[in-house]
């Protein structure tokens, strides 16, 4: 079973809530690192530990939300070993896990409705990196 683990903002607190549930009612495990309400929060203050989990090996895979998924993301990607990419549709999830080996999933909670999100949940979990001419792509990556 994959370590998951959760994190949002305000902005995407609402689509985190919805996948904490799909991923309870598919079986799945997970940490929630909040936002727990929709009172106004900084992205980072959920983005790092977020990061610092997937870096110590607590979580293999994670879910990131904000509004836009820019700022969660941006700030996910200052640090060593993480690769997040935006997601607004699953073709997108599949090809950030099979080209970029991407190990967190953002999504802009404001952007995408719940059944998009849902298909971006399974495409990320159910798709494997394919390794070959993206390893040297993905290892070149880091400064
Ligand atoms: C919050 O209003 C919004 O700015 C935030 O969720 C995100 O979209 C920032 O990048």
């Amino acid at each position: 079973m994959k370590k998951i683990a959760l994190a949002a903002d305000h902005g995407g607190y609402a689509m985190k809530e919805f996948v904490a549930g799909y991923l309870m009612a598919n079986g799945y495990e997970f940490t929630d690192l909040g936002c727990n309400s929709e009172a106004s929060v900084d992205y980072p203050d959920f983005a790092h530990p977020l990061a610092t989990a997937i870096q110590n090996g607590d979580a293999e895979l994670g879910f990131a939300f904000c509004g836009s998924a820019n700022g969660i993301t941006m700030t996910l990607n200052r640090h060593k070993g993480v690769r997040a990419a935006i997601c607004w549709q699953k073709e997108l999830a599949s090809l950030a896990r099979a080209h970029n080996n991407a190990n967190i999933c953002s999504m802009p909670g404001r952007f995408i409705n719940e059944q998009t999100a849902a298909e971006i949940v399974d495409a990320f979990l159910n798709t494997q990196f394919e390794g070959g001419r993206h390893t040297q792509r993905v290892e070149k990556i880091e400064l």
